[in-house]
């Protein structure tokens, strides 16, 4: 039998010499060929919902790079679209959608079993990619973490300090809490769909855990969090999860544990010798070079993933950016991390 994949042995808690890469946004402007395809494809939500052209996307950076994983190619506001609520994406500034504030909107929301029929080119693109993916190379599926999510429906967009969402919760903590819960359901549904259509690995993002304070981020973060890990484990055991409470900051410290996550990924406002002290102990995590480093380059990007890889080198790890690369990258600088990577830690 063909030895495990290189991700999924990081995943089971094994210390390996050269440990797994990938990289958040990977599929991304910052590659030609990726601008091309979502040209051919017109916008963003088409490129998504076309699994021809969604699988292509994933595929481009498992060719010119030979990462250890794929990510399936979608966004986290799917799931808000295959709810009912309107999503577009407004080009150079992000997306928009329909906002989700009273009881009214919330009840116009399907139920959470209900977003399969709309989600089917998403697993479709999964079965492409299982057959069109190296043997060596791990599928990680993904959704948003409920409260990330909930933050975009409730304002209608990105926001810098996520002030709709914490206002809602203030004021109508009911509904806020309703909403929580749907998007739980909804998500643990959604991921199960992608294991059945043929992830391997999948991952939670919490990109906005990091403005939950204190029993907020208990309840909001790490509880959701701990419900749809559940239900994936009772459903798909041996299926390993990776969390990423982006800014959790000491909160990061037992977030494994308490979520049942098998891995969890760090953002780069962490220290790496910090959090193998403090998190590491644990079990696996990801990360966590500023994606910064992406754009620069140079002795600082060799000297960066030196640094963190040997802070790591005690445990399971798998290395990877603190957050997504970013448009103005340049594709010879994520060669040379590889690089860099795969010849310092022999
Ligand atoms: O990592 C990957 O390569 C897989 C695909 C993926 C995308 N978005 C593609 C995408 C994943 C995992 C996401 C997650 C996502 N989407 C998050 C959580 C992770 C994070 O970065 O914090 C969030 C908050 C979103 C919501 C979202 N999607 C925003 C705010 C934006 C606009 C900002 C931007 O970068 O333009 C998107 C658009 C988006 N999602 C793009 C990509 C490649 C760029 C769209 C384009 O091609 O124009």
């Amino acid at each position: 039998m063909a030895e495990p994949k290189k991700l999924l042995r990081s995943l089971a808690g094994e210390v390996q010499a050269v440990p797994p890469i990938w990289m958040m946004r990977q599929a991304g402007r910052y590659l030609p060929e990726y601008r091309a395809t979502r040209e051919q494809a017109g916008d963003f939500l088409s490129l998504c919902y076309t699994p021809d052209l969604a699988a292509e996307v994933t595929l481009q950076p498992i060719r010119r790079f030979g990462f250890d994983a794929a990510i399936l190619f979608a966004d986290i506001l799917l799931i808000p679209d295959a709810l009912g609520a309107d999503l577009w994406f407004v080009t150079g500034e992000g997306p928009r959608l329909s906002t989700t504030t009273t009881p009214e909107d919330f009840g116009k929301l399907k139920h959470a079993d209900a977003i399969h029929d709309h989600l089917a080119p998403v697993y479709e693109t999964l079965r492409i990619l299982r057959r069109e993916l190296p043997d060596d190379t791990a599928l990680i599926g993904f959704a948003g973490a409920p409260w990330t999510v909930a933050t975009y429906m409730i304002a209608g967009r990105g926001t810098p300090d996520q002030g709709p969402a914490h206002a809602l919760k203030a004021e109508n903590r009911q509904l806020f809490n309703a909403l929580i819960g749907r998007l739980t359901n909804a998500t643990i549904e959604y991921l199960s769909a992608q294991i059945d259509a043929g992830a391997e690995v999948v991952k939670l993002f919490d990109s906005w855990a990091g403005s939950l304070k204190g029993a907020d981020f208990d309840n909001y973060a790490l509880e959701p969090a701990r419900q749809i890990i559940a239900a994936l484990k009772a459903r798909h055991p041996g299926v390993p999860v990776i969390a990423f409470p982006r800014e959790a900051g000491d909160k990061y410290i037992g977030f494994a544990k308490a979520s049942g996550a098998d891995c969890v990924a760090l953002d780069n406002s962490v220290s790496a010798e910090w959090a193998a002290e403090n998190v590491q102990v644990d079990g696996c995590v990801q990360g966590n070079l500023a994606p910064g480093h992406m754009v620069t380059g140079g002795q600082d990007l060799v000297d960066e993933v030196r640094r963190i890889r040997s802070a790591f080198s005690g445990g399971a790890h798998i290395f990877n950016l603190g957050h997504g690369i970013t448009p103005d990258a340049d594709p010879d600088n994520v060669s040379l991390m590889i690089e860099t990577l795969r010849e310092t830690a022999r």
